[in-house]
């Protein structure tokens, strides 16, 4: 059985059939489908279109059909064209005759709009919370880092010395937004679209803000024409997927790096490590490598969603059809990922010996600069002295913290207390701005973070 038919002489033949089949994809819908279904009798029973019993027959009758999906005992049949199909093809044989007067009023353009809202209304939360285990390791890292130090990059060079929990932080406040981002977009997934009909209506007196709060929608669409082929709520969603995947495979790609020998900073656990078939000693971070590797997925699927979208006519298209998949997958993605990356990291061994050491005295120039401004000279010019200091280390093959005084005043206006200067944790703590690497202000951070 289709849901249409009735104008046609000939069955669709069987290939384009395949194609046009969307049970494989919308059958997640499915609980989704049967409560906007549930929600539309009482909408249409209020309007007088279904008498008490027939209200009460097909409310019962899609109970059923709920707990066969929620059992995993629903069949689904060859003819079933989609889930809408379905859900309504199994009312009839478990109600009879009454069950075609369900879709009253409504179309699948509607409906199918409202159960993709209604299914990324519960994805969201569920997403929020993989992130913010993720974000919870994240703080405990950086709780357990402590007074930890390592070398801050620009451009992957030595740049300045960083506390390790300033970086486990910086991670934190990217997902932060992501969730932020996540959750924002709540309000525009919000908005039911049914009762919008094909295209232009519903010609039944339905109470569509009813409708919307039996349903938990915040608000009911404004236009029939811009509800049924909205699915900007879709792109949204499949950006801030692909954000926070970029968010993950920037984190996942300093793990690799600093898992290597040459960096060695730190250690997968074993149970978050692979193997090469060929050489016995590799211990691969696979996990972390397709984090990396899926983010560039993440951002095909919005890419290809977007490509999509584009230049359709106003309203409903086909084309529309290829929403779904996209952002389930970009919703399996990100719950695969965000647990395993969660507890790799939670077991991660940490070398802050290593870390100590890739810290040498050409991280603090900096510093050595500010000094020189503390005594009055224009950083500009400091800058330029503090610079021919690393020279005259270079050439002479010292360290900046073993070159003698006389070579330091040769160049400005050094004293004996310029060697303070090159001690790292002086120089972090007197970042102690908001949002600076200073002990106190990290400790700040996870205050902010738990709301202390
Ligand atoms: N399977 C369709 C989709 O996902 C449902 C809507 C079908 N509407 C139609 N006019 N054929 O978009």
């Amino acid at each position: 059985m289709t849901l249409w038919g009735g104008r046609f002489s000939q069955k669709l033949d069987g290939l384009a059939w395949a194609l046009n089949t969307s049970l494989s994809v919308d059958q997640r819908m499915a609980l989704q489908d049967v409560d906007g279904s549930i929600a539309w009798a009482t909408a249409i029973h209020k309007a007088g279109i279904l008498t008490d019993e027939e209200h009460a027959s097909i409310s019962l009758g899609l109970d059923s059909v709920k707990k066969e999906f929620a059992s995993g005992q629903f069949a689904f049949v060859p003819s079933d064209e989609d889930i809408h199909t379905a859900v309504e093809r199994r009312l009839n044989e478990l109600i009879g005759a009454t069950a075609g007067k369900l879709h009253t009023g409504r179309s699948r353009n509607d409906q199918v709009a409202t159960d993709f809202r209604l299914w990324m209304l519960q994805a969201i939360p569920e997403l929020t919370s993989a992130f913010n285990n993720l974000q919870f390791a994240l703080v405990e890292q950086a709780e357990q880092a402590g007074e930890t130090l390592m070398p801050g990059y620009t451009h992957l060079q030595r740049a300045q010395p960083i506390l390790l929990a300033h970086w486990w932080l910086s991670h934190y406040w990217a997902l932060k937004r992501d969730v932020d981002r996540l959750n924002d977009l709540t309000k525009r997934v919000s908005v039911l679209p049914l009762g919008s009909g094909a295209l232009a209506g519903t010609p039944f007196t339905i109470d569509r803000d009813a409708l919307a709060k039996s349903l938990g929608f915040a608000e009911v669409s404004q236009n029939s024409l811009d509800a049924v082929s909205d699915r900007d709520f879709a792109a949204e969603y499949l950006f801030v997927c692909s954000m926070s995947a970029v968010h993950l495979s920037k984190l996942a790609e300093q793990v690799v790096l600093y898992t290597t020998a040459e960096f060695g900073f730190f250690e997968l656990s074993d149970a978050f490590s692979t193997g090469s078939s060929l050489m016995p000693q590799k211990k691969n971070p696979d996990v972390f490598e397709l984090t990396r590797g899926k983010a560039g997925t993440l951002i095909g699927l919005l890419m290809g969603l977007m490509a999509t979208v584009k230049g359709l006519p106003s309203t409903y298209d086909k084309d529309l059809q290829e929403d779904k998949a996209p952002v389930f997958q970009a919703t399996d993605t990100l719950l695969s990922i965000l647990p395993v990356k969660a507890a790799a990291l939670r077991t991660m061994t940490i070398n802050p010996e290593r870390m100590r050491s890739a810290i040498d005295s050409t991280m603090m120039t900096t510093d050595l600069a500010d000094y020189l401004v503390a005594k009055g000279v224009p950083f500009r010019e400091a800058h330029s002295l503090a610079g021919k200091v690393v020279r005259a280390a270079g050439e002479r093959k010292v360290r900046m913290e073993e070159m003698p005084l006389e070579m330091y005043q040769a160049i400005g206006p050094f004293e004996a207390d310029v060697y303070q200067v090159f001690d790292p944790f002086e120089s972090i703590n007197k970042r102690n701005t908001v949002g600076g690497t200073s002990l106190q202000s990290v400790r700040n951070q996870i205050k902010k973070i738990k709301g202390e």
